[in-house]
């Protein structure tokens, strides 16, 4: 049995996708197993750039079975126009996707309530991809499974239910809503099309594990995002952490054995909420233009800001973190000086972790180490010390830090643009 995870452990977009991507040569399964369309996971390969929404990374290497797990909440026409993509891409996709019966439907009942929820007096800044009311109805044993998408009348049945429950408040925020026959023929038309491809994931990885295949777990949105222990209410709703690869999965949690944490050499976040490091000033602007810092899935801006050590150790912990990628090291080229947080200020008192209360979040007050800048970084290094001995110094600062050793150094988009293996940085630390 071989298998390991990737999660972000921020709060998404670190970079998942392209490390997915890397790791995926070594795969015979890639598996999603939480979140959505909210999701978008960006590869380069060559000329070529891809964004996954719901698709596996692990769909642009032939070779590879892409599967999403029962954890997921999936938009059929998001999933159909993925899925055509492919096809024009040239990537066959015929008995490479298989999503499991149990992974539920987001509906356009489920945008819309997204919608008039970001129209409240407490819009939390979502995707609008409907991933917040689908895990409601799947909660609330309302949801439809996926296995669903074959029977009309058990859709009409639930959405009618749906219909009227959310009606008065679609009116009153002027949000249009399908009628319940309308959205249930859409539902099995998109369905037919999907249909094919479900099938029983849980049982799949189960036996490619026993037949020892490597398996990949690829996660989506940050550990800062998670629904138990991010900063809530500003998250999704999903399981975010290593953990859910095995829920969202249908495993036993000793099935993960490597947990590759991913994290950015800088801190960014999409949406709402507290960001004890972000950075409002021209620094932040810069960061934001050098890493192309827009939202994949919706193009929104990315707040940007100093790397955090206290989430990074937090998100170790709550992951089981066995290895760092870190990635956008070049983003911070051209700096005279990187600040890393190191702890917070708390009502007076310093915190190496963050706060398991959320209320206390507003109140974090961010520690800096400086350390030096460093100038433009090779492309295409082969070996670290190919590299500044100020970049060295950093990397070695939150390798040291967290106790984890950085397996996979990205230095840019691209393939070509990593380093793997224990990547030494340098022994001595900050200015
Ligand atoms: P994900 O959601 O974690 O998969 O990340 P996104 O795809 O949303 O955002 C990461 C962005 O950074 C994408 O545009 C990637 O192509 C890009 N990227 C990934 N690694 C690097 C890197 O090391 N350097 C630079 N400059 N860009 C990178
Ligand atoms: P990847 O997988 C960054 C954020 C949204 C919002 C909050 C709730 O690309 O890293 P939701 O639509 O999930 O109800 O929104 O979560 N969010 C993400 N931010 N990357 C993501 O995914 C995200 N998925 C959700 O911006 O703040
Ligand atoms: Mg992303």
């Amino acid at each position: 049995m071989s298998s390991t995870a990737v999660v972000g452990l921020q709060w998404g977009d670190e970079g998942k996708g392209k490390i997915v991507d890397i790791l995926a040569e070594e795969a015979d399964l890639v598996v999603r197993f939480g979140g959505g369309a909210n999701a978008g996971h960006t590869l380069v390969v060559g000329e070529q750039k891809y964004v996954f929404h719901l698709l596996p990374s692990g769909i642009v290497r032939p070779e590879t079975r892409c599967l999403l797990g029962a954890g997921m909440v999936i938009d059929p026409s998001a999933l159909v126009e993925e899925i055509e993509t492919c096809h024009r891409l040239g990537l066959n996709t015929t008995g490479r996707i298989v999503i499991s019966p149990a992974a539920h439907v987001v509906t356009e009942y489920h945008k819309a309530a997204d919608q008039i929820g970001e129209g409240s007096d407490r819009p939390i800044g979502t995707t609008l991809r409907g991933i917040g009311p689908a895990y409601e109805d799947r909660a609330g044993r309302r949801g439809i499974p996926m296995s669903w998408l074959r029977y009309p009348e058990r859709i009409l049945d639930i959405l009618s239910a749906n219909a009227r429950r959310i009606e008065p408040f679609a009116r009153q925020a002027g949000v249009p809503l399908p009628p319940p026959e309308a959205e249930t023929h859409r539902l099995v038309r998109l369905g037919a099309m999907l249909i094919p491809y479900v099938g029983d994931v849980r049982q799949t990885v189960s036996q490619a594990l026993d037949s020892d295949k490597h398996v990949l777990f690829e996660g989506a949105q940050g550990t800062m995002l998670d629904i138990l222990h991010g900063t809530y209410p500003y998250v999704t709703s999903s399981q975010v952490i290593a953990a859910g690869a095995a829920t969202g999965t249908g495993l036993g949690p000793s099935a993960i054995q490597t947990v590759v944490g991913v994290a950015k050499a800088y801190t960014t976040r999409v949406g709402l909420g507290p960001f004890p490091t972000e950075l409002t000033d021209e620094t932040g602007d810069r960061i934001r233009d050098a890493g192309g810092e827009f939202g994949a899935t919706t193009g929104r801006p990315r707040r940007c800001g100093w790397l955090d050590l206290p989430i990074l150790r937090l998100a170790k912990k709550l992951n089981g973190v066995t290895e760092l990628a870190l990635t956008k090291l070049d983003v911070l080229a051209g700096l005279d000086r990187i600040a890393v947080a190191t702890g917070y200020r708390i009502d007076g008192r310093v915190v190496a972790v963050p706060p398991e209360d959320p209320d206390q979040w507003a109140q974090a007050e961010p520690l800096y180490e400086w350390f030096e800048g460093f100038e433009a970084l090779p492309k295409h290094p082969s070996t670290v010390d190919e590299l500044p001995a100020q970049a060295r110094r950093y990397l070695q600062a939150i390798s040291d830090d967290l106790g984890v050793d950085v397996t996979i150094l990205s230095l840019g988009p691209g393939r070509s643009q990593t380093l793997r293996g224990k990547i030494q940085g340098s022994p001595d630390r900050g200015v």
